[in-house]
């Protein structure tokens, strides 16, 4: 590992969390360069939702490469990205009747938000946005301004203006209504919070601690939106492309978002991101916003070859059952486990464990990585235990990898009171 302390910067962090070098994955399943198996309850932080190296990915990536395929395009027209977007309509927009309009942004979910931020604005005239506590959206300028925690909102890093955060579902406990309380401010004229172009939310906040929003919320700020001429963007980077068990996060919420970001497992591991607009809203002047990797033609080839899945309803039925499992399997946890007061919470395949013992949550996620199992952590104080497997898992797989939580959550337990602390002290 010496050659990653030595000139790697400071900022790498998931590294300091699973300290061995990874070298080959395959499904749900990594291995180090010891040949050491892990079992990935982490997939890359939502990327890896089809799985490691799929066969048909692989082999269609190679074929491709062999017949000397367009790596670098632009935003030219090229024969993978025809096909991609044939597959993106007919495969997902279509059947849900969405009639949205693509655009190729620069190829990370940040991207995508800045893209969506630049639109609603420009359409809108206006400059405030409303984003919500707790709410992740990446850390460029403009979509580090939406996101809430302040360890990504130093001051030093200047752009942080014209947002208005509003609380999110369930910030002030249960029975608040934060979606009448957030109408009141927009309602009164005299409220100090300037008409926003549009509202930007996640369904789910994934690294804000996996708060989950009802879908009577959602609904209730869709309608918000209506009322007071607002866009409403959802951001599905993390939630999106199926963990919820739908392709879209809002499809069971039945709203009807003017904007929707997409990334991470868009690409199937290879970097692409899109903004869906609708038609009406994609007043760009041709080139007005550009980006020299705009549409990756390896990743338009693998997107092609994962959205199959969507062909019918087994992909989504497996989802449910796998959900069904690891809900039971955390729930007998939390009740083993009751006089730590550890809370539950989560839909499809992302669900989080929440321990309120500052520094435990980290401690356990040691714990397993040094048990085989790759997990990371969530929430402002690190406290929320994220499962986030890859949605095509193996049911042992499953069991086996929440089990080593178990075991993990048991040692720690056991383990001396030096050990929390040790780990808290390594823990930034
Ligand atoms: C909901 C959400 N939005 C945006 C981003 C930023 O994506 P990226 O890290 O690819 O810039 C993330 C990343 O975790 C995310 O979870």
């Amino acid at each position: 590992m010496r050659i990653f302390e030595q000139i790697e910067s400071q900022v790498r962090s998931y590294v300091r969390h699973f300290p061995t070098i990874f070298a080959t994955a395959k499904g749900s399943k990594l291995f180090d360069e010891q040949g050491k198996e892990y079992i990935d309850f982490f997939a890359g932080a939502g990327t890896i939702n089809y799985g490691h190296n799929n066969p048909a990915v692989n082999e269609a990536l190679v074929d491709y490469i062999k017949k000397d395929g367009i790596l670098h395009g632009l935003d030219k027209a090229t024969t993978a990205k025809k096909k991609f977007l044939e597959k993106l309509y007919y495969t997902i927009l279509q059947p849900r009747h969405l009639e949205y309009k693509v655009q190729f942004c620069g190829p990370t979910g940040t991207n995508a938000v800045e893209t969506a931020l630049k639109i609603v604005r420009m359409v809108k005239g206006r400059s405030n946005l409303i984003s919500f506590t707790n709410g992740f959206h990446g850390l460029t300028m403009g979509a580090m301004a939406v996101t809430g925690n302040a360890f990504y909102r130093d001051e030093a890093f200047i752009n942080r203006a014209n947002v208005t955060f509003m609380p999110y579902d369930g910030y002030f406990g249960p029975g608040i209504d934060t979606a009448f309380y957030l109408r009141k401010f927009l309602e009164d004229s005299s409220s100090g919070v300037d008409l926003p172009a549009a509202i930007i939310l996640e369904t789910i906040q994934a690294e804000g601690g996996v708060n989950v929003a009802s879908f009577q919320w959602l609904k209730d700020v869709e309608q918000v939106c209506r009322d007071y001429d607002v866009l409403l963007i959802i951001d599905d980077i993390q939630v999106g492309n199926g963990r919820t068990g739908t392709f879209f996060s809002f499809e069971e919420a039945g709203i009807n978002p003017d904007v929707v970001v997409l990334s991470k497992s868009i690409g199937g591991g290879l970097p692409l991101a899109l903004v869906l607009m609708k038609p009406e809203l994609d007043q760009w002047k041709p080139g007005e916003h550009t980006g020299t990797f705009r549409g990756n033609n390896l990743a338009f080839v693998a997107s092609t070859e994962l959205l199959s899945f969507w062909d019918n309803e087994d992909f989504s039925e497996g989802i449910r059952y796998r959900e069904s499992i690891l809900k039971e399997e955390l729930t007998k946890l939390v009740d083993k486990y009751s006089d730590l007061n550890v809370k539950m919470r989560g839909r499809g395949l992302i669900y989080g464990l929440n321990f309120p013992q500052q520094g435990f949550s980290r401690a356990v996620s040691s714990e397993a990585f040094d048990r085989g199992l790759v997990i990371e952590l969530a929430g402002a104080k690190n406290d929320v235990i994220k499962f986030l497997p890859p949605l095509v898992i193996e049911e042992e797989l499953l069991r086996q990898g929440v089990a080593i939580i178990d075991e993990s959550i048991a040692a720690c337990l056991e383990r001396k009171e030096d050990t929390i602390k040790g780990t808290l002290r390594n823990d930034n």
